[in-house]
This record gives C-alpha cells, structure tokens and sequence, in this order.
C-alpha cells in the first residue's frame, strides 16, 4: 500500500470516515470503567476521532466534539509541563520503563524503592503531580491553562462530580502516594496531592481538544503559539515513553498493532502522536481488561494501516 504523503486540507478524512464506518459495524465494544458512576454511566457504543495537523487545522467524525473524562491522558501533559521545568532531575525520581503490570499496581513500588517505574502509572503520575505542585504551587491550575490555550478552548474545566467520585474510591492512589512519601519520593502532604492528581485525571475534553492539545509532540515541542515547551530532544523524549510504557501492560501490543506513541485513559479516550506530521485523539467508553478503550485501539490500529503513517 502506498503511503500517504498528501498535505491538503482535512486529507485524512476519508480515512477517518472510513474507520468510523468500520467500527459501527463492530460488535463487542469492550465495558466502561465502573468504578466510579459518571464513567459507568457512559455508553460503549460512543465513538469519535479527530486528527490535528501540526498548523492547528483540526477535523473529525463521530462525537469528535463531544467532552469526555480525560482521566489519565493528563499524565502525558503534567510529564510535559514538568519535564519543561526541571530537566534531567525528574528522572531521578521516577523511571522510563515499563512496568508489565497494570496501571495502580502498588507491587514493584517497595522492591524499587518508592522509585515508580515510569511517568504513566498510577505511581509514577504522582510523583510527576508532587513535582509539578511543588514548582507551580497549582499543578492541576497550570495543567488546565496549558490544555486551554492549546486547545483554544477556553470552557475546558474540571469536573468536580468526577473529582469528588475520584476521591471518595482514592484509597490505592493515596496507599501508593503515602509508601513513596514513607521513601521520601513525595514533597506534599498526601491530601493536597491527592487532591491536585484528582482534579487533574477529572479534566473534560474533547478528542478535538486533546489532539489539538497534543500539537507539541508533532511539532518537536513547540507550542501552538510557537513558542518552546520542550526541547527537542525531550518531546522525542516524551514520545518514546509514550510508546514505551503509555498504555500499561498492553504497551507492547499497542505498539505491534498501532505503532505510535500513545496515551490511553480510563474515560476511553486515546491520544497518538505522528512525530513532525499530525497528533490524533479518539474515545469510545468501552475498555478492555488492562484499561484501553477497545474500539480507540481498534481505529488506530486502521489509521495507520490504511495510511501507512506509523514510526515502524
Ligand atoms: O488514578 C486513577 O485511578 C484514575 N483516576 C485514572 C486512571 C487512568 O485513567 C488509568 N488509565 N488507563
């Protein structure tokens, strides 16, 4: 098949209209995550898809528009805003491997020291989050604007029914968060990173949004204003550990079937970045059993089927 070099306005959305096509036709779409009602209350049979092209011209299909709980999507744009401001240290504090076990295991945490294994765990989240907070004073504030200007949507906003739902099922994020401050991996007292971690997982959005949001890493890390975020050594950075660890213990079959970087959330919502070429969001509620939305996974994997478009 040959690959698709073409630059013209919305020139993926046949491929998109296609995929959507296909994936109505899919039965067995996978369960909402149901521990928290605002996400079991979500129907599977949801689907959109949207692709930003790095100059900011966004389209899409299905609920494309449509907000959903971005839930762990954040912890790609908290390691970003992080990463930005201290460099090299974080990763004295936290790794870049995966960790083959699933996102809110608390296992390797005591064998490794309070040191998680990578960014996208649940474990590893909060320490990025403790970082943050510690920089800025507001971690989930500064998250929120950064989501904003670069999705140019100034009614993007957290959602606190999600938030307080998120705090009143936390007992395993507040366990991790108290045996990495028991290693001295954590700065903040654990209710207030706690709560900073809640509301950021809360956050509403759009696949528009979020592939829009996203924009940096196709980019090289320059913001949608044109400004620097990242170096470009560190969005290649970033990139790599999404690929690597960004869907928890399926990071690998991500990686044989969509071969981007990617960043999956509980809320069904799936981000994938084609570095220097376009970023990509899709959502659909119905998770399989390591937590990946099951027809995101599906759509992406035709995505880069069909265009050729994957860093393989
Ligand atoms: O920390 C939690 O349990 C959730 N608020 C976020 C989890 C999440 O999205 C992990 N991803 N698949």
């Amino acid at each position: 098949m040959a690959i698709m070099t073409t630059t013209s306005p919305a020139a993926f959305l046949p491929v998109l209209e296609q995929i959507a096509e296909e994936i109505s036709r899919t039965p067995g779409r996978g369960r909402p995550a149901d521990y928290i009602p605002a996400l079991a209350a979500c129907d599977p049979r949801s689907f959109g898809m949207a692709l930003a092209e790095p100059d900011g011209t966004v389209y899409g299909v299905g609920e494309w528009r449509q907000p959903f709980s971005a839930q762990s999507v954040t912890k790609v744009f908290t390691l970003a805003l992080d990463l930005a401001r201290e460099g090299d240290e974080l990763w004295e504090h936290v790794g870049r491997e995966p960790s083959g076990n699933p996102f809110n295991s608390l296992v390797q945490l005591e064998y490794e020291n309070g040191i998680p294994r990578n960014p996208f765990i649940n474990a590893g989240a909060l320490v990025v989050t403790d970082r943050l907070q510690t920089r800025t004073g507001d971690a989930a504030g500064e998250l929120l604007a950064f989501l904003r200007a670069e999705s140019g949507n100034p009614g993007l906003d957290f959602d606190r029914e999600v938030a307080a739902s998120e705090t009143a099922h936390g007992a395993r994020n507040a366990a991790l968060a108290h045996f990495m401050t028991s290693y001295g991996n954590i700065d903040n007292d654990v209710p207030v990173l706690l709560d900073q971690y809640f509301r950021q997982c809360s956050i509403a959005a759009s696949c528009a949004d979020l592939a829009l949001a996203s924009g940096f890493l196709a980019r090289h890390g320059i913001r949608a204003d044109g400004s620097r975020l990242l170096s470009r050594s560190q969005a290649k950075q970033v990139n790599a550990v999404m690929l690597t660890c960004g869907t928890y213990d399926a990071a690998g079959d991500f990686a044989y079937r969509v071969g981007l970087p990617g960043k999956s959330g509980v809320g069904g919502g799936i981000i994938a970045v084609v570095p220097g070429r376009c970023t990509l969001c899709v959502w659909s509620p119905g998770l399989d059993e390591r937590g990946n939305s099951v027809a995101g996974v599906a759509a992406l994997d035709r995505f880069t089927t069909l265009t050729g478009l994957s860093v393989f």
